[in-house]
């Protein structure tokens, strides 16, 4: 039987956050000026360990979810995520184990993360422009590398591959329609993302939000393109085919055209606590059932209990007033 929210939605989706380390300071997600040398990151014992975040996914698998994404901060700074993929692989009725990246550590991760039973992968890149990718990333990484990441993913068969785009007002439009020609001819699917105010350190307005309709119309102009189907209710993305045939994209609308009537995510902080919306203050602290003893039915009992309260609707009701409201860091919690 499906565990339902308020609003019934079944719980589907644990978005699972390793680390709220990063080793990129996108502007839109860790400013420098606040994720700056004193910034001070979680202890290493404040982390689930690997064995209680299997313990709580496999609990989860068990109350309905079906699909795992590993998120952080980038999870491919935590060490020997490869021993977390393979234990996770194991649980018996999870149907789909994905992870994002920032890609610059993963030419030489892919292959290990495929042996251990990743099935696909979600790379970031937000221009092809090495400019406007710095820019972005605020790193010292450049295109290149990222390039080099996708390209290994490829080879090892983490397909298909998704590449997200955050779509920034005056940063990076006229990235749009290289990125969109640049991976419909190698076989990926792009999503372009409107920029969300996530957490409350990213300067964001309205502004600065690119509407889909309006990416949607650059592409259309220089490749023509037609809405297709979901591929199942509540996807986040919304798709569109190129009319030749040669691949298909997304654009994901959480400003202009919200989606939570169909949101079946739940998101495991790195220090255990569950948010059941990604605008959301507080988590549920898990950590202190799974470090003290409950058993496995009680803590089941607890994320049941929880997910039937949840009345989370953030971005159907975003306004003004909301923004005031303190919210959780997106490089805590994963996207
Ligand atoms: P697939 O499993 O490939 O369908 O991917 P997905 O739909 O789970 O998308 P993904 O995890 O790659 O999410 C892409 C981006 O969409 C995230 O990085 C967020 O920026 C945004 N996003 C994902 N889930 C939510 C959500 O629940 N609410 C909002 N507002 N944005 C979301
Ligand atoms: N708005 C939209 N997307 C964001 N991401 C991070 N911060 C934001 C934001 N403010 C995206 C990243 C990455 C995913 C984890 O979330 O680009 O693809
Ligand atoms: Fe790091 Fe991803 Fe946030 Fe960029 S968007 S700072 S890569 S966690
Ligand atoms: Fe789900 Fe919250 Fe995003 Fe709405 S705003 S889709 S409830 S995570």
């Amino acid at each position: 039987m499906d565990n339902l929210d308020t609003l019934g939605r079944p719980l589907r989706d644990l978005r699972i956050s390793v680390t709220d380390r990063c080793n990129f300071r996108c502007v839109y997600c860790m400013p420098r000026e606040v994720f700056g040398p004193d910034f001070q990151f979680l202890d290493r014992d404040e982390l689930l360990t690997y064995e209680e975040i299997v313990r709580f996914a496999k609990i989860a698998v068990e109350s309905g979810v079906e699909k795992i994404r590993i998120t952080g901060g980038e999870p491919l700074v935590r060490r020997d995520l490869p021993l977390l993929i393979q234990n996770l692989k194991k649980l018996e009725d999870l149907k789909d184990l994905t992870l994002t990246t920032n890609g610059a550590l993963l030419a030489d991760l892919a292959a290990p993360l495929y042996d251990a039973g990743l099935s696909r992968i979600t790379v970031s890149l937000d221009s092809l422009d090495e400019d406007i990718f710095r820019e972005m990333t605020d790193s010292t990484v450049s295109v290149q590398t990222v390039l080099k990441g996708i390209e290994e993913a490829q080879k090892v068969g983490l397909t298909p591959i998704k590449i997200n785009v955050v779509v920034k007002r005056g940063v990076n439009e006229q990235s749009i329609v290289p990125i969109a020609r640049y991976f419909k001819d190698l076989g990926h699917i792009v999503r372009f993302i409107e920029f969300m105010d996530v957490g409350n350190t990213n300067a964001w307005s309205l502004e600065k939000v690119v509407p889909a309709q309006e990416i949607l119309e650059a592409i259309n102009a220089e490749l023509p393109i037609e809405a297709i189907q979901a591929n199942y209710r509540g996807e986040v993305a919304q798709r569109y085919r190129y009319l030749d045939g040669s691949g298909e994209f997304g654009v994901i609308t959480s400003i202009t055209q919200p989606f939570c009537g169909d949101c079946t995510r739940a998101r495991l902080s790195p220090e255990g606590e569950l948010f059941t919306c990604l605008f959301g203050s507080t988590g549920y602290d898990f950590r202190s059932l799974l470090r003290t003893g409950a058993s496995d039915d009680q803590i089941m009992k607890e994320l049941v209990s929880l997910w039937g309260r949840r009345t989370d609707k953030y971005s159907e009701l975003r306004t003004a007033a909301t923004q005031d409201l303190i919210r959780v860091e997106m490089s805590h919690i994963g996207g």
